[in-house]
This record gives C-alpha cells, sequence and structure tokens, in this order.
C-alpha cells in the first residue's frame, strides 16, 4: 500500500491527548502508595476478630488483639492492637507486620517507622522496644529501639529510622516490635497508626512508591484521570463490612493529619486506608507535570460482581440517590473543587489546602460527573441536570463530562439537559474489536462535543480473559489509537485501564495480583525477581504518548476494519514527524510512505518497534519478553516500511 501524507495539519493534537486512569483496584494502598505496612491503623475492622488481625501475627507467645479503645488514638481511628506478654515470657515477645505480600528489604533505603503507644494501665515498667525488619525464618535485618515507660497511658507517637545492613534476597519479610519477655511479663500496651515507608517519589513525606511512580512518569501522561473509576461509586458486594453512602469515597476524608483518615471499605474487596488522598494526588500531579481529570460521586450506587479469573466484571442493578437528596452531595463535589482551585480568602476547603502547604491552585480543567453512568441512566437525566448546572454555574471555566452513553451524533442516549460538553466513553474488548473499530470516531459528528476515551484496554483473547497484555492485544490498541490520533480533532483524552496490577498496564511485585486471596498467584509474586513489570501495552502507550507532536498531518487512509493502521503527527516547531503503524494482523505488510509534498524529508530516522508472537506477553517470570528496540531506518521523500506481524512501530523523521 502507498500512504500519501499531506503537508498542511487538518487540526491540532491536544497535549491532553494521552495520560493515565487511576483508581484504587489493587494499586493504590500496596501499590503506589508507599505505605509498606497493611493494615496499619485497623482502619474499618471489626475488633475482636481474626480478620481484625489482617497482616498482624504474635511472636513468642505475645497475645494480640484488635480492640476497640476506650481511649482511642482519634476520633476517625478508634481501633487499636493491644498487646499483652504473658507472665512467664522469655526472649523476645512482639508481634509482626507482613506487609502487602512482603516487604521489601534495600540496604540503600533508610525506611521511616512510626506508631503511637500507651500503656492501658499505669505499671511501674520501663524497658525497650526493639523496632526493626526480620526474614521470615527470624535473622533480624535492620533494628532500632527506644524506651518506653508504663506510666505513658496517653498515646505518645515514636519516630526512628531503620537502616538495613544488607538486602534481603526477596520479600519474604515482615516487620517487628518486640520487647525483653522476662523484663515486661504481665505488660500490656496499646499500639495505633503504625506505619513504615520507604524513601518515596520526590521525597514526599507520606508519598508514593518510587519506582512505580517513576514507570507512570516516564509514559510521558498529560493527565491522570482519579479517584474511579467503580472506586467512586458506592457499591455492595466483596467488601468487608458492606457499603452505604457514608461508605463512599470522601475527599473530606482524604485530607490532612493520617489520624483524621477513617479509610472506607473499597470497591474492589479490601480496605483503603485512604493515605493515598487528594494532596498526594495532587502533589504527584505537579511533581509529574499532568494535570487532574477529576470525578465527583453522581449519586449512583452499583452492585458489583467481579469474575475471576477471567478478570472480567459487571456491574448491575444501579440505584441511584434521588433527586431531592442532592443537594448535600453537590455542595460536597463544590468543595471538592475549591479544594483544588478555590480562593483560600473565600472558600474554606481552599483555606484548608493552603493550611496543607499550597496555598496556590492546583491546575483543574476537567471533571466528570460521575461514573459510568450508563448504568442508572434513568436517573442521570437528573443527576445530571443537577450537579452539571450547579457545578458549571460555580466553576464556569471547568469542562464537565458525562458518562452515561451518547450516540455518534453527538447527542446523548438519554438526552441530557443541559447537553453535556463531553462524555467519557470506556471499553474492554478483544484485539479484534479494537483494530475493527479503529474508524470508531471517524463518524462523530463535528458539533463542538468532545470526547474522552476515559477507559480501554484488551481484556480477553476472544475466548477467555487474558492474564497480561499481550501482543495482539496491545498491536490491536495500538490500531485503535491510531484512530484517536486521527479523531483527535475531537478526542481531546484517553487512558488504558485499568492502570496497575493484572492484567493491566503496569504490574508490581509483592503486591497482590488481582485478588488477594490467590495464593498460587500470591507465590508467583513473592519469587518474581522484577519490581516493576511493564507490559507490551505499557510500552505501546509510553510509545504513542512520547512521540506526538502537535499536529496531524491526513494521510491515505487505512481500510475500515482492517489489521494495518497508521496516522501521522508532526511537531510544528521542530517539523519532527511521527509516523504510527499498528500491524495488528499474523502477516508482514509493506506500506511505502510518499512525503514528497514537503520541501525537505530527512534521508534517516529512527525506528522504534515493538513486535513479538500474538500471546507473547511479560510477566513476573519474564518481564523483559517484548520491549520496543530502537534502530536507525532510512527515510526521504518516499520509502518503504515493511511492519512485521504483531507489530508497532514509531518512525520518526524531520520533515520542512
Ligand atoms: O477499570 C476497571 C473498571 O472498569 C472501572 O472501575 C470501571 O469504570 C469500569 O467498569
Amino acid at each position: 500500500v502507498t500512504v500519501t501524507v499531506n503537508k498542511t495539519a487538518s487540526h491540532s493534537v491536544p497535549s491532553t491527548l494521552y495520560g493515565q486512569m487511576f483508581e484504587d483496584i489493587n494499586s493504590g494502598d500496596g501499590g503506589l502508595y508507599a505505605e509498606l505496612l497493611q493494615n496499619r491503623a485497623f482502619q474499618q475492622v471489626t475488633p475482636n476478630t481474626s480478620n481484625a488481625l489482617t497482616a498482624w501475627s504474635a511472636l513468642n507467645g505475645a497475645h494480640l488483639t484488635v480492640i476497640a479503645d476506650p481511649v482511642p488514638v482519634s476520633k476517625s481511628l478508634p481501633n487499636s492492637l493491644q498487646f499483652s506478654v504473658p507472665s512467664g515470657s522469655s526472649g523476645d515477645v512482639g508481634f509482626t507486620n507482613s506487609g502487602f505480600w512482603g516487604i521489601k528489604v534495600d540496604s540503600s533505603w533508610t525506611y521511616k517507622a512510626s506508631f503511637y503507644y500507651r500503656f492501658p494501665a499505669s505499671s511501674s515498667f520501663s524497658g525497650t522496644l526493639t523496632v526493626g525488619l526480620r526474614a521470615n525464618g527470624g535473622t533480624v535485618l535492620a533494628h532500632a529501639s527506644t524506651e518506653v515507660h508504663g506510666s505513658t497511658t496517653s498515646w505518645t507517637q515514636v519516630n526512628l529510622e531503620l537502616k538495613p545492613a544488607s538486602s534481603a534476597p526477596d520479600v519474604n519479610n515482615s516487620f517487628f516490635i518486640s520487647v525483653d519477655g522476662a523484663e515486661a511479663a504481665g505488660q500490656t500496651i496499646n499500639f495505633a497508626m503504625l506505619s513504615l515507608f520507604p524513601p518515596t517519589f520526590k521525597d514526599r513525606p507520606n508519598g508514593l512508591r518510587i519506582d512505580i511512580a517513576e514507570t507512570l512518569a516516564e509514559m510521558g501522561p498529560a493527565f491522570f484521570r482519579f479517584p474511579g473509576g467503580n472506586n467512586l461509586e458506592v457499591s455492595s458486594l466483596f467488601t468487608p463490612t458492606g457499603q452505604s453512602t457514608a461508605t463512599r469515597w470522601q475527599w473530606n476524608a482524604t485530607v490532612g493529619s493520617l489520624l483524621d483518615r477513617p479509610g472506607r471499605p473499597g470497591d474492589w474487596g479490601y480496605i483503603n486506608t485512604d493515605g493515598l488522598g487528594m494532596m498526594e494526588y495532587l502533589q504527584f500531579f505537579e511533581d509529574v507535570g499532568m494535570e487532574p481529570i477529576m470525578a465527583v460521586w453522581s449519586g449512583e450506587y452499583l452492585l458489583l460482581v467481579f469474575l475471576l479469573p477471567g478478570i472480567e466484571w459487571y456491574s448491575l442493578g444501579g440505584t441511584s440517590e434521588p433527586e431531592t437528596n442532592l443537594a448535600g452531595f453537590i455542595q460536597q463535589a463544590k468543595d471538592q473543587i475549591n479544594f483544588v482551585i478555590g480562593d483560600p480568602e473565600t472558600s474554606a476547603p481552599a483555606a484548608l489546602r493552603a493550611s496543607l502547604g499550597h496555598p496556590d491552585p492546583f491546575k483543574l480543567r476537567f471533571v466528570e460527573i460521575g461514573n459510568e453512568d450508563f448504568f442508572a441512566a434513568s436517573t442521570y437525566p437528573y443527576r445530571w441536570h443537577d450537579f452539571f448546572g450547579n457545578l458549571s454555574a460555580a466553576f464556569p471555566q471547568i469542562r464537565f463530562l458525562a458518562t452515561s452513553d451518547v450516540r455518534a451524533s453527538g447527542v446523548g442516549d438519554p438526552v441530557l439537559s443541559p447537553p453535556a460538553p463531553s462524555y467519557d466513553i470506556h471499553v474492554y474488548q478483544t484485539p479484534a474489536w479494537f483494530y475493527e473499530n479503529a474508524f470508531f470516531y471517524d463518524s462523530f459528528a463535528r458539533n463542538g462535543m468532545t470526547y474522552f476515551e476515559g477507559e480501554y484496554a484488551v481484556t480477553s483473547d476472544g475466548s477467555s480473559g487474558i492474564d497480561w497484555p499481550t501482543v495482539a492485544g496491545s498491536s490491536g490498541e495500538a490500531a485503535f489509537m491510531t484512530g484517536l490520533e486521527r479523531n483527535s480533532d475531537i478526542v481531546f483524552a484517553a487512558s488504558y485501564a485499568p492502570l496497575l496490577q493484572r492484567p493491566d498496564l503496569i504490574s508490581f511485585e509483592y503486591a497482590p495480583p488481582f485478588a488477594r486471596n490467590l495464593e498460587h498467584l500470591a507465590d508467583l509474586w513473592r519469587s518474581s525477581a522484577g519490581s516493576v513489570i511493564k507490559s507490551t501495552s505499557y510500552y505501546v502507550q509510553k510509545l504513542f504518548a512520547t512521540n506526538v507532536g502537535d499536529e496531524y498531518l491526513t494521510s491515505t487512509l487505512p481500510t475500515n476494519g482492517g489489521t494495518l493502521h497508521w496516522s501521522v503527527t508532526r511537531s510544528s516547531g521542530s517539523g519532527e514527524t511521527f509516523i504510527k503503524v499498528a500491524n495488528a494482523g499474523n502477516a508482514s505488510a509493506s506500506i511505502t510512505f510518499d512525503l514528497t509534498q514537503f520541501g525537505t524529508v530527512s534521508r534517516a530516522g529512527t525506528l522504534q518497534l515493538l513486535t513479538g508472537g500474538a500471546t507473547a506477553s511479560n510477566t513476573p517470570e519474564a518481564p523483559l519478553t517484548v520491549v520496543p528496540q530502537s534502530s536507525n531506518i532510512a527515510t526521504g521523500k518516499t520509502f518503504t516500511y515493511n511492519p512485521p506481524a504483531f507489530s508497532v512501530s514509531v518512525i520518526t523523521t524531520r520533515t520542512q
């Protein structure tokens, strides 16, 4: 095939085109959020149950119970860990935390350990608490100590640094606190908000895990959608304590002191600490140079059903808040937006932001009202009307996105009033669906409506769910993405989802794979040598996001529905020209590029090529199976390129 490239740009490529979609779906606590202790503050657990002790174990005969403390460390954290040393004890008696499926011990790191303690009954005891990291076989890898006195009956915080003498070969390690059993026999000590941080991204306190944050930053994202996804919904299955409106994600429960964050039963089957809260997100965006696409709750409830091992999910039976109840939720959404951009002089949420160290507003141009509200389409018209009406009046500078269905005509289904300025569209499908739908947006009306492809990914090979992104899937996604570039006059943003953990874009060591109770998968992760596994789809996202320029050049159209797709974009300033080719078929192809409209075209360019067998994947056992290869390539006013079967190529040359 010959592809003639037009010299004159048809439209600008929006700077927001490529970004990331994040929610805490096995990816915040134990993932992006660097805290190493699981169940660190006994949030949302039922005291005096074994579940309340998740991740905690007694050492050498200690008695451990999670109690509803009569003198809690804070109103938001009512539970504490009660540790008793039985009479007749000897040796080190204490307790451990196993972390999120292990703890990485790195001798180049200084760990920050902290906790609150108090003696529930005053005693004359004086002794030493040893705090440290130990291999599960018992070898102590790092330790520090502090003196404690039985007269300390009010909560007292201890901060210690742990410096391991050597790195551990695997993550089968735990955090521990112990006392001399003989000295402390008969004593009881309560502990609350125990925490262990490794160094963090940009050294932020309460910050993010460096390797994951750096991997995200390297992708060149322009935006970050948060906090969900279904994590923003109110769901009712697979949650430890059940859910109600009270347990929804609420921005104001995620800010300030960690003692003031109650956590919540997250929507994906485990408790969210909310340690990764509004300020941590916003600071991360600034650190990486991306902007938020922030969602507010729209009054929708979901019943989530999560199917294993196909990694598929359904949302069923959505119900909604009645219109008469919405006012308080709309005010909370206004407050959430004001926390991000409000004026501290006139807005209490903005003043709170200023008090937390950021008087200047953060950047915020896009706010999404709800998530996948097509599941509650019958009630979305009144919810959209009330949320959008109020929020757009208060924040006319913000573009709001609807999350119900929309037709190619740009008319909402259901029709929304006032009409939505933008829609968020999601698709989880097979490789074939993606290349067959590379022309999805070509037929959409150009009527001022813009689109956010807020979630998309190949999640199935056509017969069953996939465990890891495959080359066939990633090249199908790339084919679809060439269509997003062609239609970037109306598609202003796009993000693969989910971002972290399988079968997602990036996986990481020692956090659990999708469901935390799959022991065989957990074992795989414990033995994994690498710490971050970049999937083939990760590389596709990065190749597209970091080679895009600012203008779209039309060219001969690919065959609609075929397996071979391309797009050409250019940096107007430098003349760098990016030719992307996605071959999602099982045979190599041949394309002759005709750039004769340009005055000059560099005779040499670079080729970045990702290719492999259809089912090839990057996994913990083989994380580097398929990675992009760079090489030089002859370019010029005409040149022929033969993309291999199942491949994604970016050819960069210079045109004037
Ligand atoms: O990405 C996983 C889930 O898929 C999101 O939470 C939801 O929006 C979609 O159904």
